[in-house]
């Protein structure tokens, strides 16, 4: 039995004052935008509620799927590295980053340069990696590309969709239950601004060459889609921030995968957590054969 925990978009709160010189361009509308709505969103003491919820069901290994900051200012990097500490030793948490944290084209690569030790493969290589964790093969993929102001799209690009097909079928061929992470859902039809660009283009390969599961953030809202394949349908699955208030549309919450089985027939439990008043609860649990 293998337990993987799931979070994303802490959004890490409080947003640091930039200074005046980074606040050009995209970043200043990002700045409003945190003072005007995100601020009341994201909490720290709620963050800090789910991670202890989380930690206290001692999972064997953590994903967190991006958007850890909000601005990419400079000054944001180090406390998200300090948070990501107490989340677990970085050989037990994998991280993907999400376009909040390469915002602006300068900070493009700041994500590896300040989390790489969370997102590095066994062979060292960056993204896609590949980390083998007990039963499981771990497959990160990047989606944070910076972009225009009021965009929040993403692209895993010519190159990562290149190598996902080799590291699925080295992970089948090994036998490992293979979850794929990525900050943005593939979705065929979401709004223009938001959506993963060449999701057509992953869908695809993950249709041929298969996956057991991916896990998401970006939409901050617990979702669920079933991707046709060619042996098994696959399940993508969203959680909501984990820092979200009750103003925003969905509380903070995470998932716990228990996953147990073979090749062809792995069982995963679905343990969905979340804030509910006050206190942290069961939301939600399924179990599923795939
Ligand atoms: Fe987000
Ligand atoms: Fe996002």
């Amino acid at each position: 039995m293998f337990t993987l925990a799931h979070l994303s978009d802490p959004h890490l709160p409080p947003l640091p004052w930039p200074g005046v010189l980074p606040l050009l361009g995209k970043r200043a509308l990002g700045y409003l935008n945190w003072k005007r709505q995100r601020e009341r969103i994201h909490r720290r003491d709620i963050l800090d509620r789910i991670v202890a919820d989380m930690q206290a069901h001692a999972p064997n290994h953590t994903a967190c799927t991006g958007d850890l900051i909000n601005i990419s200012l400079p000054n944001e990097y180090g406390p998200a590295a300090a948070w990501l500490g107490t989340l677990g030793a970085a050989r037990d948490v994998s991280l993907v980053p999400g376009n909040h944290d390469a915002y602006v084209p300068a900070f493009a690569d700041a994500p590896v340069k300040y989390w790489g030790d969370y997102s590095r493969g066994d062979d060292g290589a960056s993204f896609p990696f590949l980390r083998k964790r007990g039963q499981l093969a771990l497959i990160g993929v990047s989606s944070a590309v910076p972009t225009a102001p009021l965009m929040a799209s993403g692209r895993v690009g010519a190159a990562q969709l290149a190598r996902l097909p080799e590291l699925l079928s080295q992970a089948e061929g090994e036998g490992l239950f293979r979850v794929v992470l990525i900050h943005h859902p593939p979705r065929r039809k979401t709004g223009h601004h938001k959506r993963l660009l060449d999701a057509n283009e992953l869908r695809a390969l993950l249709a041929q060459h298969g996956a057991e599961l991916v896990l998401h953030g970006h939409d901050h809202i617990n979702s669920v889609e079933v991707l046709d394949t060619l042996r098994r349908p696959l399940q993508m699955i969203g959680v909501p921030s984990a820092s979200a208030s009750e103003v925003s549309e969905e509380a903070a919450g995470y998932n716990l995968y228990r996953i147990d089985g073979e090749p062809g027939r792995w069982n995963v439990e679905a343990i969905s957590r979340g804030l509910r008043g006050t206190t942290i609860v069961e939301t939600g649990r399924k179990t599923f054969i795939v």
